[in-house]
């Protein structure tokens, strides 16, 4: 929608673009998540063979333009349509598939998809596209899911919804954000989430080369986030209450001699968790992973990435999230 970039929150989301995560702030963060749980028991019906779930989206068509690869983000948001009994166009590579490759503009795309539908899900390798997108879409929200190094606001609101969900708080936690913080926009995202809450301490692991702008930490600071950088696996704090581990961002090099200096630096398996983590913890990672968490940790309780359908799952989050969160921005819930 065009308003002025991007809109706050305040506790009202529809209608709205949810392009950034300095839109929201806790209140607005309670209101998604008390509906979650709402959600979960649509997805999860004591009858397995009950045939229409919900009618909370009916007559919605959501439009999902994906420039990226994704399985969870696009999977997710595309069965969070068709749970609320929406429709969903899934537009993949659109580069190849779309008039894209004859040369249209982001904006032009962008305009026809809107004349469809009622909702665009937008991932983009640019840092920027989702409020580019934003900007032109005058009649229908536009949902980033992820834009280059950027921002992955809904990675955001399922990481925190499972910290929220194992710990019961997000306040006073110690945490743990491993692997590529400085290309990895599901991390900003999720450090935006964590300052909105007081008295969190953030460790960051990662080499040298993959640290956090020194602007993004500048903010993070002065919002009251504690943050202290770390280089070795030695100095996870044993009390850290979440482990948020990230692959390195392969397709953000330039030199993939670079990338092979800096990937798999700091690799979770059974004896790390063994000697460096409580038994509190809770093991998450936005995924996919490429080796930086062995197979065999997956069976260890406190490893909620994948996980099952009677314990957390992350991934499972990832859905009944974007269900509470496509309801309030398309006006079904209030
Ligand atoms: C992430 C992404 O695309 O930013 N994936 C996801 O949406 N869960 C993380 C990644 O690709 O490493």
């Amino acid at each position: 929608m065009l308003t002025e970039s991007p809109e706050k929150l305040n506790g009202d989301f529809e209608g709205k673009d949810i392009i950034s995560f300095n839109q929201f702030d806790t209140a607005s963060l309670d209101k998604l998540f008390s509906i979650v749980s709402y959600m979960r028991n649509i997805a999860n019906p004591p009858h397995p063979l009950r045939p229409s779930r919900s009618t909370l989206l009916e007559g919605n068509l959501v439009y999902l333009v994906f420039y990226e690869p994704s399985s969870r983000t696009c999977g997710s948001f595309e069965a969070a349509t068709k749970q609320l009994g929406g429709e969903a166009i899934v537009e993949k590579n659109p580069q190849q598939f779309s008039s894209v490759a004859k040369g249209e503009t982001l904006e032009d795309t962008i305009q026809t998809f809107e004349a469809y539908s009622d909702c665009i899900v937008l991932r983009h390798p640019e840092t920027g596209a989702a409020q580019r997108a934003a900007d032109v879409a005058k009649y229908v929200p536009v949902i980033n899911a992820g834009d280059g190094t950027g921002e992955h606001p809904t990675q955001a609101i399922l990481d925190l919804y499972t910290i929220y969900e194992r710990h019961h708080r997000l306040d006073n936690l110690i945490g743990l954000i491993a692997g590529d913080i400085k290309n990895g926009r599901t991390v900003h995202s999720l450090l935006e989430g964590l300052s909105l809450y007081p008295n969190n301490t953030v460790y960051l692991l990662s080499p040298e080369q993959l640290r956090l702008q020194p602007d993004t930490m500048r903010g993070l600071l002065s919002r009251g986030l504690s943050i202290f950088e770390i280089d070795t696996i030695e100095d996870i704090p044993q009390e850290a209450s979440f482990w948020y581990w990230t692959r390195v961002q392969k397709e953000r090099f330039i030199n993939l001699d670079e990338y092979e200096q800096v990937n798999n630096k700091f690799i979770v398996t059974p004896a790390v968790l063994e000697s460096y983590a409580s038994n509190e913890m809770v093991l998450m990672h936005p995924l996919p992973r490429v080796g930086e968490i062995t197979k065999n940790v997956d069976l260890d309780p406190r490893a909620v990435y994948l996980g099952r359908r009677d314990g957390i799952s992350q991934i499972r989050n990832g859905m009944y999230t974007r269900m509470a969160l496509l309801s309030l921005v398309l006006g079904s819930v209030h």
